[in-house]
C-alpha cells in the first residue's frame, strides 16, 4: 500500500426533501449573493428549480441565473460565467443538475479568482494543473454518476479546439453536496444507465492499479461494483423506488470522493480515452466509457492477468478453475459486456456510427502534454490507437 493523504471536506447532505435547505446551507457558507447555474430545463419539469428558487427567496439570498450548460460542457459557457459573477458581484455558485453543471461550475468558480496574466484553459485545464483559489460552492446534485459533487476534478470540452480536459484542486470541492434520490426520479432510462456505466468506472478505474496490496481498498471496491450491478437494472425497471435510487446515489458518490483510491494507484486510461470521443463526437460520458472500458481491458490484461482473474471472479462470480485463466478473464470482460448491452448501452464505436476515420487523430490528441497514458499499463500513442481499433 502507497502512503497517502486523504482529504474530502465536502459535506453531504443526502435524503428526502434535502433540497429545500439549500438557502440555508448557503448562509451558512457565508455566501450573500448566489450564482444559480443550470442545464437544459429538466429541473424546471420535475420541480426542482422551484424548490431552490423558494429556498433562496426564504433565505434573502439575492441570485442571478446562468442555464444552458449541456453534457460535455463548453469553456465558453464558464467565460460567460465568469463574466457574470465579475460584474454581479458574486460570492457563492449554486450548481443545480448532473456532473456537466457542477463542472461548468467549478471552473467559473476557479475563473473568477485568477489573476490577469493566468489563463483558465491553457494554464489549468490542458496541464491537469489546479488553481489556489475559488469561489464556493454548493451543489444540488440530480443524476447520480460523475462524483463531481464531491471530486476535486471539472472536465470541460474546448469547443474551439475539440479538447475535452480536466484540471483539479481541493479549492473547487463543494462545500456541501445535497442529494435526494427522489428528485432523480425523472431521468430517462438511458441516463440511468450512462451515470451507472459511469460509476461502474470510477471502480474500475482505481480496482485496475499497479499497486500491490491493497486488499481493503480492493475488496470494498467489489463490494461497491457489485451493488452497481444489482442495482442498476432495477433503477431501470423501478424508476420510482426510493431505495433502489438511494443505493445508486450514494455508491456513485463513494466511487469518485477520493476513499476508495487510498494507498493505490489508478489508471485513468479508458477515462482519457473516452473524454477524446466526446471531444469529437459530443457523446455522453458513460455511453462512451462502456465503449473503451472492455477495449482498453482486452489490450492491457496480460500485464497483471491475476488482477484480471480476480475481477472476473470477485466481482462476476465467474467460477475458478486454474487451467483456465485467458478463459476466466475473457468470460469476466465478457460479463461486464454483457451488463451493460443489458443497460442499454453501446459497446462499440460502430453502434454510435462512430468509424476508425479519425483514431489516429485521437491518439495523438490523447498524449498532448502527456508523458504517457494510464498506469496499470503505460500506454503511447500507438497502444492508444490499438485500443480504439479493438473499440471499433
Ligand atoms: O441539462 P438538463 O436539462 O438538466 O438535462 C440533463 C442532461 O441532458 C439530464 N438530467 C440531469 N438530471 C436530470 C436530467 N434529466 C431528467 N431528470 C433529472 N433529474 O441528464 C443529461 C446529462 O447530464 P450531465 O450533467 O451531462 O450528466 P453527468 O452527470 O453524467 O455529467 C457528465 C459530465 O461530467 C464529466 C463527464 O466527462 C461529462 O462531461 N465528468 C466529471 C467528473 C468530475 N468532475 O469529477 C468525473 C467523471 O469521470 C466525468 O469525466
Ligand atoms: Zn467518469
Amino acid at each position: 500500500m502507497d502512503n497517502f493523504v486523504f482529504y474530502n471536506p465536502a459535506k453531504i447532505i443526502f435524503g428526502k426533501d434535502q433540497e429545500k435547505t439549500a438557502g440555508e446551507w448557503i448562509r451558512k457558507y457565508d455566501g450573500h449573493k448566489v450564482l444559480l447555474h443550470y442545464g437544459g430545463g429538466s429541473i424546471k419539469k420535475n420541480g426542482v428549480y422551484d424548490t431552490i428558487i423558494a429556498s433562496l427567496k426564504a433565505n434573502d439570498l439575492p441570485f442571478v441565473e446562468l442555464s444552458g450548460v449541456v453534457p460535455n460542457p463548453r469553456y465558453s459557457l464558464i467565460q460567460e460565467g465568469i463574466a457574470l459573477c465579475k460584474r454581479e458581484g458574486v460570492d457563492f455558485i449554486l450548481a443545480v443538475g448532473g456532473g456537466s453543471v457542477i463542472d461548468s461550475a467549478k471552473g467559473i468558480a476557479a475563473g473568477v479568482l485568477l489573476n490577469e496574466d493566468e489563463d483558465l484553459w491553457e494554464d489549468y485545464y490542458m496541464f491537469k494543473r489546479g488553481p489556489e483559489k475559488a469561489l464556493p460552492l454548493g451543489t444540488v446534485l440530480t443524476i447520480p454518476a460523475t462524483g463531481s459533487e464531491s471530486s476535486r476534478s471539472s472536465v470541460v470540452t474546448n469547443e474551439a479546439t475539440h479538447f475535452k480536459r480536466s484540471m483539479a484542486a481541493d479549492c473547487m470541492i463543494p462545500k456541501f453536496s445535497i442529494i435526494n434520490p427522489k428528485t432523480h426520479y425523472s431521468l430517462p432510462p438511458y441516463q440511468i444507465a450512462c451515470g451507472c456505466a459511469d460509476i461502474l468506472a470510477h471502480l474500475m478505474e482505481r480496482y485496475f492499479t499497479p499497486t500491490e496490496n491493497v486488499d481493503f481498498t480492493d475488496r470494498m471496491l467489489e463490494a461497491s461494483m457489485k451493488t452497481v450491478i444489482n442495482y442498476a437494472p432495477l433503477a431501470i425497471k423501478y424508476p420510482t423506488d426510493y431505495n433502489i435510487r438511494a443505493e445508486i446515489a450514494w455508491v456513485g458518490t463513494i466511487a469518485h470522493n477520493g476513499l476508495l483510491n487510498t494507498g493505490r494507484l489508478g489508471d485513468w486510461a479508458s477515462h482519457d480515452l473516452e473524454h477524446e470521443l466526446g471531444a469529437i463526437y459530443d457523446i455522453y460520458h458513460g455511453e462512451g466509457l462502456a465503449i473503451t472500458f472492455p477495449a482498453w481491458m482486452k489490450y492491457v490484461y496480460k500485464q497483471n492477468p491475476k488482477r484480471f482473474v480476480q475481477f472476473a471472479q470477485r466481482v462476476w462470480d465467474v467460477e475458478f478453475s486454474a487451467e483456465q485463466e485467458e478463459r476466466i478473464i475473457l468470460e469476466g470482460i465478457h460479463r461486464l459486456e454483457r451488463f451493460f448491452t443489458e443497460l442499454g448501452l453501446p459497446i462499440r464505436c460502430s453502434q454510435l456510427h462512430i468509424d476508425h476515420s479519425r483514431f489516429r487523430e485521437m491518439a495523438q490528441k490523447i498524449m498532448v502534454n502527456r508523458d504517457h497514458e494510464g498506469e496499470f499499463m503505460k500506454l503511447y500513442e500507438e497502444d492508444c490507437y490499438q485500443i480504439y481499433c479493438l473499440s471499433e
